[in-house]
């Protein structure tokens, strides 16, 4: 998985930030599906490489995913962002997230570990 990962973050739209990340989503079938962070000029447009992911999966029709894996060139390993937590959490639940550097440092936790006391579903 962390090499789909590491494919997908080579197609990084980064410019402003410099920043490249890759994510690779995987289903219990074991089929995955990439995304890469996509920046944009007006900021606060920019999508994350896992919301990327999750959502051209769910768009493609895929759902039951197992795990995530998310790669950048970051000294220390990349946790998804709060957003992409809360996102991850409602289209996946409590799947892996494996955190990975391009030098391999690495590091896996469940999502429930990363977002705690989440607000979903069974709160409406
Ligand atoms: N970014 C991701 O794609 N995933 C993360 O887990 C953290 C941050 C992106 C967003 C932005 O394009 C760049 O990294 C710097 O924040």
């Amino acid at each position: 998985m962390v090499h789909w990962a590491q494919e997908a973050r080579q197609r990084a739209h980064a410019p402003y930030s410099g920043f490249a990340v890759g994510a690779a989503l995987r289903t219990a079938g074991g089929e995955i599906v990439t995304g890469c962070n996509v920046e944009n000029a007006s900021y606060g447009l920019t999508l994350c490489a896992e919301r990327v992911a999750v959502f051209k999966a769910v768009s493609e029709g895929l759902r039951g995913f197992d795990a995530i894996a998310v790669v950048s060139g970051a000294r220390r390993p990349t946790p998804p962002c709060g957003p992409c937590r809360q996102i991850l959490w409602e289209l996946c639940g409590d799947i892996w997230v494996h955190m990975e550097t391009a030098a391999g440092r690495r590091r896996t936790l469940r999502l429930s570990k990363l977002f705690p006391e989440p607000f979903d579903r069974t709160h409406l």
